[in-house]
């Protein structure tokens, strides 16, 4: 039976090979499992989720609009403006916004609209971060794109190094996807770095994607974000898109609510590519959403408690395995010297499960993989489940 042979080349990923690396191992410890390898949020989602769910209950009958209700699309518009303090009427929910069911489905989809068959003559260019969301990997591969990797290391601060882009690499690309906060690595994109790269998908013609799913879990300050450095430049929305979600905001990954936000053109031709391929958000769940965007009091709890974990990681762990305590997002990256190696140790004699940093990220022409050396782990469960986990992890590394 032929298949599309795109599909033969997508091998990376990680979860799967987690699984062949550590299902045949049994932990000789009797401690009962910790499972830190999946960046699931373990908090309840808000109250105000489930009671906006129920008062919506008799809706699920009706197919709902694929670019959302109104008055989601107004919420969405409405956070926007207040979270990155842009001017009153640069977004207009019509025009600027599409919700998605999760940001996953979205982000996938989305390399079909921009890439086309050729760019400058060549194969189109897709830029990953590395490590990356495997998503964006599997989005250039099937559009039919090469992608090409960006190491993302502590040298370049965990962000790719946009000056080192080569020039007939820009050239060819198509899209770029960009991670801020970055998973794994927590990384924070500056509003300089963003504008960066806003005007060189504007100068090399390419749509700068930027994935801002976990901008509303941080340390300190509020990460920047792409919408925003587009309004300091003042010339729109062009080649800009961003990709929101509730999943990590909301602690609700299993609602499956999201959006894309940006450039208006993009947005109208990505609205007719959705009525093909996309998926529509039930109206029970975007009623959901509405309130959720609409309610920052579980947002702020909710990053509070994130602090709480990591100054749980920093005053167990800080001076071991290259911590640093990330700026967004709610992962650890720790320098172990060999990810793989140390992934076995924990789970054969401690019982926690993480994902060997080599899984995330890929040797890219001829360089080393950047995430070999290191563990990723979810700062994701309770107090006395986190204190457990650092305690067995020092014990054993
Ligand atoms: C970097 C990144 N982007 C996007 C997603 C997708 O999130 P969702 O589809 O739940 O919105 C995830 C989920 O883990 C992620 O880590």
């Amino acid at each position: 039976m032929p298949l599309n042979p795109q599909l033969d080349t997508l091998s990376d990923y990680p979860f799967e090979a987690l699984r062949t690396l550590l299902n045949p191992i049994t932990p000789r410890v009797n401690d009962t499992p910790i499972l830190m390898s999946v960046g699931e949020p373990q908090h309840q989602p808000p109250v105000l989720l489930t009671e906006t769910l129920a008062k919506h209950a008799s809706e699920w009958n009706r197919y709902p609009p694929m670019a959302g209700t109104p008055e989601l699309r107004q919420a969405i518009v409405d956070w926007l403006t207040r979270r990155y303090n842009l001017p009153a009427g640069a977004l207009n929910a019509d025009a600027n916004i599409m919700t998605l069911a999760g940001t996953k489905e979205g982000l996938y989809l989305f390399s079909s609209l921009v890439v086309p068959r050729e760019k400058a003559g060549q194969r189109p260019v897709v830029l990953v971060p590395n490590p990356y969301y495997l998503v964006y990997n599997g989005a250039a591969t099937m559009a039919g794109a090469d992608a090409v990797f960006l190491d993302a290391t502590r040298d370049n601060d965990f962000m790719p190094d946009l000056a080192a882009i080569p020039r007939e690499t820009l050239e060819r690309t198509a899209l770029f996807y960009l991670c801020s906060p970055a998973n794994p690595q927590g990384a924070i994109a500056t509003l300089d770095y963003l504008k960066q790269a806003i005007r060189l998908a504007r100068e090399y013609d390419f749509v700068l994607a930027v994935d801002e799913c976990y901008a509303e879990i941080y340390d300190k300050a509020p990460p920047a974000g792409a919408l925003q450095a587009c309004a300091e430049i003042g010339e729109g929305f062009d080649r800009v898109v961003v990709f929101h979600s509730l999943s990590k905001r909301s602690s609700a990954a299993g609602l499956r609510s999201g959006f894309v936000a940006g450039d208006r053109k993009l947005i109208g031709h990505y609205s007719h590519l959705r009525s093909y391929g996309g998926c529509q958000v039930p109206l029970p769940i975007q009623a959901a959403a509405t309130a959720l965007w609409c309610d920052e009091v579980h947002v702020e709890e909710n990053r509070a408690r994130y602090r709480r974990k990591f100054d749980i990681a920093e005053s167990t762990i800080a001076g071991r395995y290259g911590f640093y305590r990330p700026d967004g997002g709610f992962f650890l990256w720790l320098d172990v010297g060999n990810g793989e190696e140390a992934a076995v140790r924990l789970w054969r004699d401690a019982a926690i499960r993480v994902l060997p940093g080599g899984y995330t990220a890929r040797a890219a022409e001829g360089r080393p993989n950047p995430g070999s050396k290191y563990i990723r782990l979810a700062i994701v469960h309770d107090e006395a489940t986190l204190e457990e986990a650092f305690a067995r992890i020092r014990r054993v590394l």
